[in-house]
């Protein structure tokens, strides 16, 4: 079932996106944007920006951003059906629904399809099984609800080998795909097995909410097995880019603007069905930097909390520097000997919980606390080592006022001159540049002076390019059909040189071509990818002000720019940056060319390229 894409477009029309938005977020005109505090995070200045020329908003803030559908859905908590509904019923608009939509899937989407159809079947096991009743119990004594099971979707895997094979044939699921997904595995005489028997089951989501993984962990005693298996890297598993519990935390991360990190999923659920949302767990992996950068969307406060044994501190000390590194605000919790924030929040309760999360030390007060706890502050030799490594932590901060007062308040516990302090931070900061340099040098004195010249020229071409590659972006986005039309006739896809590019300009067009509504209010749908559409806000909202032409040339008279213009000049430089490329590069081959043959036949490329710079300059649209 599904609503026909017309009324979608009509629905989209008639509501006016900063008529619905004023309904829930007082906003204020500036410039030709409205300007507002964001409902989905903490703040005080305004970073919640909304178009009503592209009927979009987006929060430079938390990188909340869609367009009225899209803030209703996160608002509201609804899904797409709904907030197309509910916007359709406020405008009068009847909706027939269209029940003979096929959907023609793609790669990707058969396997969440399978991940998601597997779930199902696990939870079913779990809640309402005979075998399940093991399982049960055992969640049962875990003090897990059946609502938090639920929301969960944990799930429990059959002790027979061969249980989810069977499911899987009597589905069609296609198996050599649920191979691929770890589901299942082969043995060599063809035999399909199992991979989760006797298992209990934690579906992997996405930030979206999608299924992208299993981890199945034993519950009784076994030996010799792992305590916990996990899905293998897929084409849609990234493990050290997923970070477990995302999407059921990421509205109360951004809401309180932090994130609490903790190691393992029944520590997540664990706090999260005490009420405590805002949490996520690294799970499987040492923390990533990816993870990090993805946190980084929803806040840049993050508190620790690993459990108190060595691997916990370990893990602890390691991940403070990899949050530092990417200006990350880091705030370590330290649990009681012998407990995890599972056991914790179980033992003593959400309030016990709360006191423990706003006495988070900062993290060179944790780091002090854990070298005080191996007594390494008494002995004085022993006192400069630690004194060198915690300034060796404030030297992986880039911010130079923060770097200084983190600096003083070490001078003061330990009684120290501040500028020794200062000339300590000074050494290692010019030792790790230092090395950074050392490593770019190639021994031969020469080839490295030359590889940075080229290097440089390199990434001036590059930097223009990529200019020019938003402009065209940013040109797909103005919701003109002619444009489009003009971009198509003269640009593929595959020209544009960095991936994200060619990726929207492929879908933008695809939607041109198959004549769909290409306002951007539409486009941004066809894009679920977070980053994706970070990066398109980004250069709609006119963030990285992408090539200064854009701002500065092709006004008309009335101060509006002159979108044709723009267009017939942004796509004539696009192509004759690319010859010009090309010609570059036929040049070198001439220079190097050996043969009477070569030479001839570069010639001639090389002056047809020239011809056809002259047919570009031509170009009108
Ligand atoms: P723990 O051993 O602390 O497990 O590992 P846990 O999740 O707290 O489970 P309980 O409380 O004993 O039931 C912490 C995390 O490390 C990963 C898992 O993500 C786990 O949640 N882990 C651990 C593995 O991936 N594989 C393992 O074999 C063990
Ligand atoms: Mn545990």
């Amino acid at each position: 079932m599904r609503i026909p894409e017309n009324k979608i477009e009509e629905v989209r029309n008639a509501a006016n996106i900063v008529d619905v938005i004023s309904e829930y977020v007082s906003l204020r005109k500036r410039g030709k944007n409205y300007l507002g505090l964001c409902p989905f995070h903490n703040e005080k200045t305004p970073s919640f920006t909304v178009s009503s020329e592209k009927q979009i908003f987006h929060c430079f803030g938390c990188h909340a951003g869609g367009n009225v559908f899209k803030f209703l859905m996160d608002y509201k908590k609804i899904s797409y059906v709904e907030a197309i509904q509910e916007l359709a019923d406020e405008f009068g608009i009847t909706i027939e629904y269209d029940e003979k939509y096929v959907e023609i899937q793609s790669e990707q989407e058969i396997l969440y399809d399978i991940n998601t159809v597997a779930a199902k079947y696990f939870s079913n096991n779990l809640l309402s099984a005979s075998e399940g009743e093991t399982a049960r119990k055992y969640f049962a004594e875990r003090k897990l609800k059946q609502q938090s099971l639920r929301s969960f979707g944990l799930g429990y895997s059959y002790s027979a080998r061969d249980s989810f094979v069977k499911y899987a044939k009597e589905n069609k699921l296609d198996l050599d795909k649920c191979i691929h997904l770890g589901l299942i595995g082969r043995y060599d005489d063809g035999n399909y097995y199992d991979k989760f028997s006797s298992r209990i089951i934690f579906p992997i989501f996405s930030p979206n909410g999608r299924v992208v993984a299993f981890a199945g962990r034993i519950f009784d005693d076994r030996e010799n097995w792992a305590k916990y298996l996990n899905s293998p890297e897929s084409s849609i598993y990234h493990k050290g880019k997923i970070l477990y519990g995302l999407s059921h935390a990421k509205d109360e991360i951004r809401r309180q603007n932090k994130a609490i990190l903790v190691e393992g999923y029944m520590d997540l659920i664990s706090l999260h069905q005490s009420g405590i949302k805002n949490v996520v767990a690294v799970s499987g992996t040492a923390l990533t930097e990816d993870q990090i950068q993805l946190l980084s969307r929803y806040t840049k406060n993050v508190i620790l909390l690993f459990d108190a044994d060595n691997a916990g501190i370990k893990a602890s000390m390691r991940s403070i520097e990899l949050l530092l590194k990417q200006e990350m605000e880091v705030r370590v919790i330290s649990l009681p000997k012998g407990e995890d924030p599972d056991s914790f929040v179980n033992n003593f309760g959400k309030e016990k919980f709360e006191e423990l999360v706003k006495s988070a030390k900062n993290f060179l007060e944790y780091q002090t606390a854990f070298y005080e706890s191996q007594g390494l502050l008494e002995d004085p030799m022993r006192l400069t080592e630690v004194i060198k490594e915690l300034v060796k932590t404030l030297a992986l901060i880039n911010d130079e006022l923060k770097r200084n007062l983190l600096l003083k308040s070490i001078a003061k516990k330990f009684n120290i001159r501040e500028n020794l302090l200062e000339d300590e931070l000074e050494k290692i900061i010019n030792v790790t540049n230092k090395t950074a340099e050392q490593k770019n040098n190639v021994v031969n004195e020469k080839n490295a002076e030359e590889k940075r010249v080229r290097e440089s020229k390199k990434e001036k071409v590059q930097g223009e390019n990529l200019a020019i590659e938003r402009d065209l972006i940013k040109l797909l986005f103005e919701g003109d059909k002619k444009i489009l039309g003009f971009i198509a006739s003269y640009v593929t896809p595959e020209s544009l040189s960095d991936e994200t590019n060619k990726e929207i300009c492929r879908k933008a067009l695809d939607e041109y071509f198959a004549k769909k509504d290409i306002s951007a209010a539409a486009l941004t749908e066809i894009f679920p990818e977070e980053e994706i559409q970070d990066y398109i806000y980004e250069i709609t909202f006119d963030k990285y002000s992408t090539s200064r032409r854009w701002a500065e040339r092709n006004l008309m008279d009335d101060g509006k720019s002159n979108l044709p213009k723009q267009a017939e000049d942004i796509v004539k430089n696009f192509l004759l940056i690319k010859i010009d490329e090309r010609i570059k590069d036929n040049l070198q081959r001439l220079a190097e060319a050996d043969n009477e043959e070569l030479v001839k036949g570069l010639m001639k490329i090389i002056d047809e390229l020239t011809q056809s710079k002259k047919e570009i300059a031509n170009i009108k649209f």
